[in-house]
């Protein structure tokens, strides 16, 4: 018999709400393990709030270098309400994003059915499309400064850095993406060409030279305000867009809500020759922590997200056919936008289908 495909996975639950739905996730995973004869060897890891606290420690050096030899990592939520906002954030999760050259944020928007959308007519035929965010570059590098600050004349700059390389590997991997997803194959340029005439100029010039190479991509192109309305109204007009790290940020989170909510919303940090990193796109939720009340299903997609990177679709594709039963049949509520389930029910019915699926 040939031997289990063995992965080594890093496990980072973080702050508040993150450990719970992450036990979730671990559920699903093990589950999946057993019955698609993997291995996966979980190595938690206590980053987050608890230890900047106890230890001073963000992101010690010696243990960047051992995430950076994992396969992968599947990481909960960082923000902690006793640590001033930003320290996490930056220091943790744009750090490992940075360090590790995840310069792909991969968020699907995908509306299940069973799911309440807030959106009026419409359903999993029309929401049903990716944001590929650029997640290494723009308004995120930090680059700026003040100048007098604290005076009446003070000067606060944030620059957005834009580089033709970084820029170019983002949207051949979105054109790649697009071509690979095979469903309308048409790649959306998300911008603001018509005011930031420098950044979104090579942007556009790029995507152009790149799209060249895709004659069998449709490409079209709309402004960030536009396309943040039009999500809304005519979401099945998307397949996959393609946009900086700013405007991905916002527009993902416009996704997140017409897909269901931060409860159900997945996505990677993908670095294609190296090691990448699943998360929920919600936050650490402090007000709900320890009640056991959050969703994990979008943990639990993260999960299957990082399967799929690691090259087992099978697997992958099983969890999400899980969640998939587990949301049309088992917690209908969801169809009226609650869960009316605990977070260990819900991950104790995905757990169970995957293991029966
Ligand atoms: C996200 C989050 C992060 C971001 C924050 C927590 C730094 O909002 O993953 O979308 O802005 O990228
Ligand atoms: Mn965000």
């Amino acid at each position: 018999m040939a031997e289990a495909r063995s992965y080594r996975i890093a496990v980072i639950p973080g702050d508040g709400t993150g450990p719970e739905v992450i036990r979730e996730a671990v559920k699903a995973l093990k589950a999946a393990e057993t019955r698609d004869r993997l291995r996966l060897d979980l190595h938690p890891y206590d980053l987050g709030g608890e230890r900047y606290l106890k230890t001073g420690e963000i992101l010690p050096e010696s243990v960047l270098a051992e995430l950076a030899r994992m396969d992968a990592i599947l990481l909960g939520a960082i923000g902690h309400p006793e640590v001033p906002p930003g320290l996490l954030e930056k220091g943790l999760l744009l750090e490992l994003r940075f360090r590790l050259d995840q310069y792909i944020n991969l968020r699907p928007v995908v509306l299940y059915p069973g799911v309440a959308t807030p959106l009026k007519d419409k359903g999993p035929e029309e929401i049903d499309f990716v944001v590929v965010r650029e997640n290494t570059e723009g308004l995120y590098t930090g680059g700026g400064g003040f100048l007098r600050k604290g005076t009446a004349y003070e000067v606060a700059i944030q620059e957005s850095i834009n580089t033709r390389s970084g820029v170019e590997r983002c949207v051949r991997y979105a054109f790649e993406f697009c071509r690979r997803r095979n469903r309308r194959k048409k790649l959306t340029l998300c911008g603001k060409t018509n005011v930031l005439t420098y950044a979104f100029d090579l942007w556009e010039r790029v995507f152009r030279l790149v799209a060249a190479e895709y004659p069998d991509i449709t490409t079209d192109y709309g402004h960030v305000d536009a396309v943040s309305m039009w999500m809304i109204k005519n979401p099945e007009w998307f397949d996959v867009i393609v946009t900086d790290n700013m405007f991905g940020d916002i527009i993902s989170d416009i996704g997140a809500i017409i897909q269901g909510g931060l409860g159900i919303a997945a996505g990677g940090n993908i670095n294609p020759e190296g090691v990448s990193m699943f998360e929920p796109i919600g936050g650490s939720a402090p007000k709900y922590t320890g009640q056991n009340v959050i969703n994990p299903l979008a943990a639990i997609g993260a999960a299957a997200m990082m399967l799929d990177h690691l090259g087992e679709p099978a697997a992958a594709a099983r969890i999400e056919k899980a969640v998939r039963k587990v949301v049309a049949e088992d917690i209908r509520s969801l169809a009226s936008g609650k869960m009316g389930r605990s977070t260990t029910e819900v991950g104790d019915l995905v757990a169970d289908a995957v293991a029966s699926g």
